[in-house]
């Protein structure tokens, strides 16, 4: 191709040069096609890109291209049902919601029914009254001294620095009017979390906003943030989903010099966070870590954040909590379809217990140690709807976090571009311009429609089922397509001979 390249711009030069000096056309064509000979000659030379050495110019389409894949992608081939990770259909339930629009939809469901994917709810031929009060739940074991009581729903962990400084703050403001808590994920407790919200305080293995200059846990750092009144609770990261086993990453680009500074490390590098613990290494050193956060909190709730990977692993924790008689207030327990702002392929394909048989295991193993009524579940992975609460609790949550879920009430398109810092509508990035975007007076009034709008599906959705409490919600009342399975006989089917016999 280089050498039709060179034949075919040599002769459209010379022939836009003799037309300019013979029928007077502007010299600005043979001027263009001087420039894109130039650098078709550099292309063609160069050896870093193949593609470019071989298509000196045409090349240039498929970097074009890649780029707004997505898009197009999105726009012109995505159906309404099977848009990854979430669908169309899934985005704009919530955009409405957050938009405190209509979130009815036409016609029937688009959905194929009569297939094993089909979740169905069990409704009630005599549905009770709607609740129209917001379901809360009390976080805060026997050694806990200042119990938090916590909406049902709320917003799952991202540090700033994954999302920029206005959606910190946008969140933070929805979380305070909507009287729910909003995670800060492990980049720190920062500014932008202290708007007013309750806030539960997420330590990584970085331990940002309370290190050590080696970088090691300080317990005199952590006392002074944990004590600060709009800290509600405590949450020790031991994995996420989208990359359990992996640490953070912060791409460069995102690790500016404020968060550099935030988090005591250097601007403008990609920031990994250490896979594991310094603090502890062992179900002995965790629970122990349990009770000092405890401690230096003056007895705030504390629990650990992880994904289920080898199950023998959390039992080890489980024994080791009876043993030593200190027990986490809550557990929350993160599928492996979790999203992530920066991951390896791998980790996010390829690793971790996805929520539905997570959420069983980590149910059915406190019910069997007898330790079940000591520790709240909270659980996360995909929750954006009130169906999807209703199912999570009904496999053995208490509680529910959303992280995409409020992206998309901030006004996430899912572009694809959380570790690029890029993100078009100015959520997942640190750059000034793409952040002016976000307008916090009006995203932060979504936040707060979306989880209050959500929160009544699914108090609708309890009412059809005929129930008046979340506490009678359990797996009997769903089914699964034309197989009217009970979704808990697809796991460990051995040990819930209790629950499949409604
Ligand atoms: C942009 C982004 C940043 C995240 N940062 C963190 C984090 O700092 N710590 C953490 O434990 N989880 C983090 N997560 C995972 C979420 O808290 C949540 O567990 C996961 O995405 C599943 O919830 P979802 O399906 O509602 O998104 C992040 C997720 C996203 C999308």
């Amino acid at each position: 191709m280089r050498k039709e390249f060179f034949i075919i711009g040599t002769g459209l030069f010379i022939l836009s040069l003799a037309a300019h000096f013979l029928f007077k056309t502007s010299l600005l064509i043979a001027i263009s096609i001087f420039i894109l000979l130039i650098i078709g000659i550099f292309n063609s030379m160069q050896h870093k890109h193949s593609i470019l050495r071989n298509f000196p110019v045409l090349g240039y389409f498929r970097y074009m291209f890649e780029e707004i894949a997505p898009e197009i992608q999105q726009y012109f081939i995505e159906r309404t049902t099977d848009g990854k990770p979430f669908s169309r259909n899934e985005r704009s339930l919530v955009y409405r919601r957050a938009k405190n629009i209509s979130d009815t939809t036409p016609f029937g469901t688009q959905l194929d029914i009569n297939t094993s994917s089909y979740e169905g709810l069990k409704h009630s031929i005599f549905p009770a009254k709607v609740n129209h009060e917001l379901p809360r739940v009390s976080i805060g074991g026997a050694d806990c001294t200042q119990p938090y009581s916590a909406s049902l729903f709320n917003i799952s962990a991202m540090s700033f620095g994954s999302l920029s400084e206005n959606a910190i703050i946008a969140l933070n403001k929805g979380a305070q009017k909507g009287n729910f808590y909003h995670n800060t994920g492990e980049g720190g407790l920062t500014q932008y979390h202290l708007q007013g919200g309750d806030v539960t305080w997420q330590i990584g293995t970085g331990y940002f906003g309370c290190r050590n200059d080696e970088g090691n846990f300080d317990d005199e750092r952590f006392a002074e943030k944990a004590n600060h009144p709009f800290v509600k609770m405590i949450e020790i990261k031991l994995s996420q989903g989208a990359k359990p086993g992996h640490g953070g990453v912060l791409p460069a680009a995102k690790n500016t010099d404020e968060i550099a500074k935030i988090r005591g490390v250097k601007p403008h590098t990609e920031i990994l966070s250490p896979p594991c613990h310094t603090a502890f290494d062992s179900p002995k050193g965790l629970i122990e870590f349990v009770a000092r956060l405890r401690n230096l909190s003056n007895g705030k709730p504390i629990g650990f954040k992880l994904c289920i990977g080898q199950t023998s692993e959390f039992e080890a924790i489980c024994q080791e909590m009876m043993e030593q008689n200190c027990y986490p207030d809550f557990i929350t327990v993160d599928g492996a379809e979790g999203g992530t702002g920066a991951a390896p392929l791998e980790f996010s394909d390829g690793v971790g217990m996805p929520l539905e048989p997570a959420l069983i295991f980590v149910n059915k193993t406190l019910i069997r140690l007898n330790i079940r009524d000591k520790i709240r579940i909270i659980c996360s992975g995909k929750i954006i709807s009130g169906h999807a609460i209703l199912k999570a609790i009904a496999l053995g949550a208490d509680l529910c976090n959303s992280a995409r879920g409020f992206m998309f009430s901030l006004g996430c398109i899912q572009a694809l571009r959380c570790n690029t810092n890029k993100c078009p509508v100015g959520i997942a990035t640190q750059d000034r311009m793409l952040e002016k975007g976000l307008v916090i007076e009006d995203k932060f009034e979504r936040v707060y429609h979306f989880h209050k709008n959500t929160l009544h599906a699914a108090n609708e959705l309890l009412a059809a089922a005929g129930k008046t409490n979340y506490t009678e919600v359990d797996v009997s009342l769903f089914m699964r397509g034309n197989e009217f399975t009970h979704l808990s006989d697809l796991y460990f089917p051995d040990n819930l001979s209790n629950v499949t016999k409604h």
